[in-house]
Order: C-alpha cells, then sequence, then structure tokens
C-alpha cells in the first residue's frame, strides 16, 4: 500500500503536497501544546518518570499516538535528557551523575529525581491522522547557573539560525552551516553523532539533517521537503558515548549539553515551523 502524496528525490527525500502541510501543522501543534503543558510541571523534586507519565496522559487525552512508545522497544512517551545526557535519556531511570571520577562506570543517582539547577531537554513525538510532530525544548528546574543558561540560549538561537537558511535553492549543509557557525563562534561544540531527520507520514526518513556542514554542500532544499532541524551543544567537547542501557547518549567529557528540536516544512519561499510553541514558551527564560 503508498498511501503517500507527492513524489521523491534522487537522494530520496519526499517531496509532501500543498494539502500535507495541513497535516503535519496538526501533528506538531499537538506535540508542541503537550511540551508547553509540562512546563509548570518541570520543578526541583519532581521526577523525569512522573514527567512523562503526564506526557503520555496528554497524548492519550488527544486521542493521539506516542510515536516513541513501541519503537525499536522503546517504551516512553518522552525522552529527558538531563545535564550532560545528550540525547535519548530515559524518563525513570536514575539520572547520569556529572564529574563523576570513574572513566568507565557511569555513576548514577539513586534516583529520577531533579534537583535544583539541572537542565533538561524533553522530547516528544506524537502520530495525529498518521502524520508525526516532533519536537523538543530545554526545561530548567529551580534556577540555573549563568554557563548553564548562556547554553540554552546558544542552542536555542543555533536552531533559529539553521531554520533560517531554510528556503528553495538553498542546501541542507547551507542549514548544518548555520548552526555550527554560530555554536563555535560562542566557543561551543556541535555534538557531530546525531543529527535530524526527513519525517512526516513516517518518523525517520532521508535525509540526515547534519547540524554542521559547508555552505553550499548537499541536497537542494525543495518546497514540500519535511524534517526536523535538532542540535545538541555541548559546552565541552563533540565526542559523546552511550551508556550500558543502550539508549542514553552522554558527553565523553561530562560536560553539559543542550537541544532544541522543530519539525519544519519548505515552502514556496522560506519555511513554516510546523511545532511553534503556542503559549510562545519554546525559550524557557525568553518570553
Ligand atoms: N524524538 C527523537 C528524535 O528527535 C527520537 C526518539 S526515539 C526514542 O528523533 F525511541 F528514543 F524515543
Ligand atoms: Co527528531
Ligand atoms: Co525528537
Amino acid at each position: 500500500m503508498n498511501d503517500h502524496t507527492g513524489r521523491t528525490t534522487r537522494d530520496g527525500i519526499r517531496i509532501h503536497e500543498a494539502g500535507d502541510f495541513a497535516g503535519m501543522n496538526k501533528a506538531g501543534a499537538l506535540a508542541a501544546r503537550i511540551l508547553d503543558d509540562i512546563a509548570p510541571h518541570v520543578t526541583v523534586g519532581q521526577t523525569t518518570g512522573a514527567l512523562d507519565k503526564l506526557i503520555e496522559g496528554m497524548v492519550n487525552d488527544a486521542g493521539a499516538t506516542s510515536a516513541t512508545i513501541g519503537y525499536k522497544g522503546y517504551q516512553h512517551a518522552s525522552c529527558i535528557s538531563v545535564n550532560h545526557v545528550v540525547c535519548h535519556g530515559i524518563p525513570g531511570s536514575p539520572i547520569p551523575k556529572m564529574n563523576s571520577v570513574s572513566r568507565d562506570l557511569e555513576k548514577r543517582r539513586k534516583d529520577d529525581t531533579l534537583k535544583d539547577g539541572d537542565i533538561l531537554n524533553i522530547d516528544v513525538t506524537v502520530i495525529v491522522d498518521g502524520w508525526f510532530g516532533d519536537t523538543s525544548r530545554m526545561y530548567i528546574a529551580g534556577k540555573a547557573k549563568p554557563f548553564a543558561e548562556k547554553l540554552i540560549q546558544v542552542t536555542h538561537d543555533s536552531l533559529m539560525k539553521g531554520i533560517e537558511a531554510v528556503r528553495p535553492g538553498n542546501t541542507f549543509g547551507d542549514i548544518g552551516h548555520a548552526i555550527q557557525a554560530y555554536a563555535e563562534a560562542h566557543r561551543m561544540s556541535v555534538v557531530y553523532d546525531f543529527c535530524g531527520h526527513g519525517l512526516g507520514r513516517v518518523f525517520h526518513a532521508p535525509p540526515n539533517v547534519l547540524h554542521s556542514g559547508r555552505p553550499g554542500s548537499g541536497a537542494r532544499l525543495e518546497e514540500g521537503m519535511f524534517f526536523t532541524i535538532e542540535p545538541m551543544i555541548n559546552l565541552g567537547r563533540a565526542e559523546t558515548r552511550v551508556l550500558a542501557d543502550d539508549w542514553t547518549a552522554v558527553t565523553r567529557d561530562k560536560s553539559l549539553s543542550a537541544q532544541f528540536e522543530h519539525s519544519v516544512g519548505v515552502t514556496s519561499n522560506g519555511v513554516e515551523i510546523f511545532t511553534e510553541s503556542p503559549g510562545g514558551v519554546f525559550h524557557p527564560t525568553y518570553r
């Protein structure tokens, strides 16, 4: 069965039709609304497991489906990545400790309770009428250190620089370059082990959307392409490592990491963001 509309480029990138934007907007709006609604629950003493259960309830109450529950054996409605966890943090599992002395054995806290000053990414993907909405943003439990706030701001702004490069005729390399140039100008590192992805009626499709690159390199952007941009930026070095749970990705040097993600579509003259915050609270401290 092929219920896709549109065509596919030589690089395997689907070109969607004008009517498909409405489906992506609906899915994206729900994912973004859930990220808005979870914000007041991110407090000192809260657990990541409880946050995930709240998110699962919000997905169900909306009559939508979680894209992550059952995906490659994953069992949660969100990924929650605290401090030096880069991405794919598992809600409910004890939070890896920063600055642990052991290099090989990742020390963990006794549980998944958030402490004052923790920064965390919450990543939610929902399916609405068959369309996928994928977005993540940063939250702060209590009060963050100034360097942590700076990392969050630079990561947010690097995503927006990437989005500004989205228009027909530009290339995926232009997006990556915009993100990398901005982050590195602030003496921070772009994670190159994980990337954004095409999406639409599927969760992960071509292309790999790199968050670094050379201007003019990569596939050319065309109207109707749908993909995520989701830069992960580290205060220290770029290298990552996956923990023994086979999911949790952390910075090798245990430096702090942040991430923001939007699902976007290429329009005739620019970009449409499908996962804009309904409450205008995408960034935790910009108002
Ligand atoms: N939402 C993530 C992304 O941005 C993917 C999470 S897959 C999971 O692509 F299984 F870890 F949930
Ligand atoms: Co994604
Ligand atoms: Co995501």
